[in-house]
Formats: C-alpha cells, sequence, structure tokens
C-alpha cells in the first residue's frame, strides 16, 4: 500500500516564532517517520504582502536552515522551496475555476489582512488559499499539520479537491488538517486575546526562535497575566493558560503537572521558569541552524534535491489534472 502522505509549510517572511515552532514544525518532526512528507518554503505566499526582495532571500534560506536545526530529516522529508516548482502557479490558475470569489472573500485571515494592508489588497491575497490548495492537492496529502489559524484554509482545499473530484471526476485525495492537542494557537504575550503573529508590531509580543536568552527571559516577565497569582489553565486566564501551554509543550509535561509544580508559587518564579525552560530548549536549534547557515553547499543541495523530487510527484498530479480538463498535452 502507499504510504500516507504529510504536507505543510512556512512563510519565509518575518521572524519565525515560537508559535511556528509549537504549532507546526514540533508535530512535523514528531511524525516525520510515519508519513512520506512534504515540507515547504512558501515564499510565493509571502509576496502576497510587500517583501524586501534581499530579505525574502535570506529568509528563504533561514527556514530551511530552521527545519533542519529542529529535526527534520532531508533523507526521509522532501524539503525544498516553493517557487522552484512551478505546478504549483499552474494548479492554482485550474483551481482558480473551481473556487468562488465569495468564499475567497469571506475567509478570516483575507478580512485580517485586507484590513491591516488596506493600501495593498492585491489579487494575490485574495487568492492565497488556492495557491495553498495547490500546494497541498498537488502531492495527494492526507495530513496537513497546521496551527489553529491555518484550519480555515485546509478547509478550503478540502471543499476545493471535493469539488474538483465531482465535476472531473476522482483526481485528488481528500486532506484533513492536524492540530496539536496542546498549543494550536499560542497567544501574544502582550494581548492574550490574539494569537502570537511573527509580523506584530510589538517585538515584546512574540518570542522568536531566535531570540537570546535574556531576551527570552525579559519577555516572560512582562507578559501580560491577571490580578490573581494562582498558576491555573482556566478559560478565564488567557494569559497564564497560554503560559502554561508554552511551558507544557517545551517540558513535555501535562497542564496538570504544571499547576502541581507551580502550586503556592507565584507568577514571578512560573514565568521565569518558563523563560528558562524555551531559552534551553532553542538554544541548541540555533546552534544548529547557525552551523547550516554557514554551510550554504550543504543547504542548497538539501533544496535542490528537494525540488527536483517534489517536481516529480507535482508533474504526474498537474498532468492528470491537464486532461481531465481537456487541456492538449500534444497527440
Ligand atoms: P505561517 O507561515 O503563517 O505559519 C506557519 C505555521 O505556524 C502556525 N502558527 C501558529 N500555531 C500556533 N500558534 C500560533 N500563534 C501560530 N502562528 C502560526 C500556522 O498555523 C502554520 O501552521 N499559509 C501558511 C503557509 C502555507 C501552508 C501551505 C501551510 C502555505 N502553503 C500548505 C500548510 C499547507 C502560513 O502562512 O503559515
Amino acid at each position: 500500500m502507499e504510504n500516507k502522505v504529510m504536507y505543510s509549510a512556512v512563510q519565509p517572511s518575518g521572524n519565525l516564532t515560537i508559535g511556528n515552532y509549537v504549532g507546526a514544525i514540533s508535530n512535523w518532526v514528531r511524525l516525520q517517520s510515519e508519513y512520506d512528507c512534504y515540507f515547504a518554503i512558501a515564499n510565493m505566499h509571502s509576496i502576497t504582502v510587500r517583501q524586501e526582495p534581499a530579505e525574502l532571500r535570506r529568509r528563504t534560506l533561514e527556514v530551511a536552515a530552521l527545519y533542519l536545526a529542529c529535526g527534520i530529516d532531508p533523507e526521509k522529508c522532501t524539503l525544498y522551496v516553493q517557487s522552484q516548482v512551478p505546478q504549483h502557479a499552474e494548479l492554482a490558475w485550474v483551481l482558480n475555476t473551481v473556487t468562488y470569489v465569495g468564499e475567497m472573500q469571506r475567509m478570516t485571515q483575507f478580512k485580517d489582512k485586507s484590513q491591516k494592508h488596506a493600501d495593498n489588497i492585491n489579487m494575490g491575497l485574495m487568492d492565497y488559499p488556492v495557491l495553498m490548495a495547490a500546494d497541498i492537492l498537488l502531492y495527494q496529502t492526507d495530513l496537513v499539520p497546521v496551527g489553529l489559524d491555518q484550519k480555515q484554509h485546509v478547509e478550503i482545499a478540502r471543499d476545493v479537491a471535493i469539488r474538483f473530484n465531482n465535476r472531473y471526476g476522482e483526481t485528488f485525495r481528500v486532506p484533513e488538517a492536524l492540530l496539536g492537542k496542546t498549543g494550536a494557537k499560542i497567544m501574544s504575550l502582550q494581548e492574550p486575546d490574539k494569537k502570537m503573529s511573527k509580523s506584530d508590531e510589538n517585538v515584546n509580543a512574540s518570542i522568536y526562535l531566535a531570540d537570546d536568552k535574556d531576551t527570552i527571559i525579559r519577555k516572560f516577565k512582562r507578559a501580560v497575566t491577571d490580578s490573581e497569582s494562582e498558576v491555573r489553565f482556566a478559560a478565564e486566564k488567557k494569559g497564564v493558560s497560554n503560559l502554561i501551554s508554552i511551558y507544557s509543550i517545551f517540558t513535555k509535561k501535562s497542564v496538570e503537572e504544571v499547576e502541581r509544580e507551580f502550586a503556592g508559587k507565584g507568577y514571578g518564579d512560573f514565568k521565569l521558569a518558563v523563560g528558562e525552560a524555551v531559552a534551553d530548549a532553542l538554544a541548541p536549534v540555533q546552534a544548529e541552524q547557525k552551523r547550516l547557515l554557514a554551510d550554504k553547499a550543504y543547504l542548497n543541495g538539501v533544496l535542490a534535491s528537494g525540488a527536483e523530487r517534489a517536481f516529480k510527484t507535482a508533474r504526474r498530479t498537474l498532468g492528470k489534472v491537464y486532461r481531465k480538463v481537456g487541456f492538449y498535452q500534444g497527440e
């Protein structure tokens, strides 16, 4: 039997946060042996918001090095840069014709980003979920491990796949989102009602994967909590609950264990412990990322062979799609 396929990606825009790690990458590492995995660096998505070209290029390699430093094994997984596989854009075009403008306008992320970038509501921004559907469907994906904010986009990919299959006959596997039990939505340290985001203007709101120990500890110390002093997971204690989730994931302790550990202790002790746990976990990742970034030949090699492997699968699916829709392919 063919292996199940797992697909996911991160945009190389902004500095990656522990939200990206906890919500997505840590699950990829955990599951990589059980699936045929494709992990992309979604640089075509990034340009839906203005980017500095040199920075985009640099961050692309940084994200590749980060995937590897987090433990993604390039022997087991296909790791590549989205723009190096032309079928993504080609399939997105075809899928555009089975996607409705109204459903794109209703996407939460489109509405948020349209507000945030009111001077640049470009077609790409609205079409973003279709390109993401193309990413996923090209590889006949079963599972898409993402954070909660991307769930709606995976659902659109499912809808589009089902619609295409109904219209043209069985073509795509219908994917499913996979969310972690804890940490599917890490919140901002400054506004615990908002998700932690790499594009937040307030640098104290996010812990970046590149932050050093002092910075991490300082940011956790300043994290917004509440006027009580009890380390307890509860809906009305968003700030503290967020810190408990983070600590629980980085120390692999359950929420109950964390509550017990800090029973009778104040927020000061707790915040310090969270900061230290996160900093200690990130230090080896940062060191390995730095080492890899100094070895450009190795990184370029990994990405080149990844693009070649991805291309082969993508070409097969796109050929099938072109046949189904009636595109002339030589007779
Ligand atoms: P991006 O780059 O915004 O985020 C990468 C991954 O990190 C998750 N994430 C979070 N998880 C928990 N808490 C948070 N605060 C948090 N912030 C971000 C995201 O849910 C995501 O899983 N459109 C995608 C990239 C993409 C993609 C794809 C993903 C392009 N093509 C195909 C899956 C499949 C994005 O912008 O993710």
